[in-house]
């Protein structure tokens, strides 16, 4: 049967993936409160469309740090993606170019940055976890940069790794056969296990729990790449993140997998917006299924969004192929939303083409 949206691709991978990976993929922190709240927020806001707009040309190509891109939804960086797929990034990387939007590739990446590049044009940004020993994210930054890559995605919330309760009951490892490709041939100190198989345990004891905003200064004097930090959901540190030198701010928690019961991030979203003044883009992650949610976060202020498990889930249910029907089936839903809602390009759409529940709470309630 036609795949018609992207959450059907999760059922299907679930069906295809041992329960350790889909379990991995899938899971949030703890009660999962925040996983669902991610979905479920989107929900408490309606439209408001303009009609008899001309809308016979749309255009959804926009701009991300200067770079050009064909819509406003980007790949979030997600880890390990050859336990979906024997291709892994590599088919993520040539979905995201040929859809021309842009890859995050995660520190944690079963592919490498040199590997990565290796697939052909493309705008590509690396997600980095700031390690102890910083001689390691040196080498790694440098990679990145060497690769072509065009910004460094600092990942801000994961002092410690999260309580996922499924991969604790599934003793979660990465399979013996892959490794975390990153980390191969650098020099890296006593930390020379990269397919070690306590994994989580390996990754948590690797982060540096006492990062801190000098370290985003720091991380400046080592790079000259645009930094987008990411995890961020307070107007209190929007305004720090500016202050020390971010290009950037991507809205997230994390795919709901790190702190339970934060807010969904299209709840924080205006929050932060407001606090950053436009002085640098706002991003968000979390929840994104439908082009209705990628417009609902650009009218609260967002730059652009980015997706993380359809990635995952269509991955390993029809590897790039699946990838580029994501985006596919994204854009075109987005387009609609556009059209029906009377806006020909991104600049139209404004905080008025939708309302919240927390501007009229007796229009949307509460699920
Ligand atoms: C992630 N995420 C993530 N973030 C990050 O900065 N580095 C990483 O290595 C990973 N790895 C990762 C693996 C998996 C399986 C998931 C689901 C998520 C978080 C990711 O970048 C993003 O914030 C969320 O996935 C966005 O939410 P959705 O789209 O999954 O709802």
């Amino acid at each position: 049967m036609e795949i018609t949206n992207v959450m059907e691709y999760e059922e299907i991978a679930k069906k295809k993936l041992p329960k350790m990976v889909y379990d991995y993929y899938a899971s949030g922190a703890e009660d999962q409160w925040t996983l669902k709240e991610n979905r479920n927020a989107f929900s408490r806001i309606l439209f408001r469309p303009r009609i008899l707009v001309d809308v016979s040309h749309i255009d959804l190509t926009t701009t991300v740090l200067g770079l050009k891109i064909s819509m406003p939804i980007m790949i979030a960086p997600t880890g390990m993606q050859k336990m979906a797929h024997p291709d892994g990034e590599y088919a993520t990387t040539r979905a995201a170019s040929a859809a021309g939007t842009i890859m995050t590739l995660s520190s944690w990446a079963t592919s490498s940055v040199a590997e990565v590049a290796s697939t052909g044009p493309g705008i590509r940004f690396f997600q980095l976890y700031v390690l102890k020993d910083r001689n390691v994210v040196a080498q790694l930054v440098r990679r990145a940069e060497r690769a072509g890559f065009k910004a460094i995605v600092l990942t801000v919330d994961t002092p410690r790794l999260g309580r996922r309760e499924a991969d604790i009951k599934n003793r979660f490892a990465l399979p013996p056969y892959l490794t975390l490709k990153n980390f191969e041939g650098l020099d890296l100190g006593k930390f020379d296990k990269t397919n070690d198989p306590g994994l989580t345990t390996y990754a948590a004891g690797q982060a540096d729990q006492s990062l801190s905003w000098k370290d985003v200064k720091w991380l400046q004097t080592i790079t000259t790449l645009p930094i987008l930090v990411k995890g961020v959901l307070t107007a209190e540190d929007t305004r720090l993140a500016i202050q020390v030198g971010a290009a950037g701010i991507i809205v997230s928690n994390h795919g709901a997998r790190q702190l339970d019961y934060v807010p969904a991030t299209i709840m924080a979203l205006e929050e932060v917006v407001k606090a950053a003044q436009g002085k640098v883009p706002v991003f968000l992650d979390g929840g994104v299924r439908r082009g209705t949610d990628v417009f609902k976060a650009l009218a609260l202020g967002a730059s652009g969004v980015f997706i993380g498990r359809p990635v995952v889930f269509s991955l390993a249910a029809e590897g790039e192929a699946g990838v580029k029907k994501v985006l596919q089936m994204l854009r075109d839903e987005f387009e609609l939303t556009m059209a029906l809602s009377g806006c020909r390009s991104l600049k139209e759409i404004t905080r008025n083409h939708i309302m919240t529940e927390w501007d009229r709470p007796w229009i949307a309630p509460r699920l």
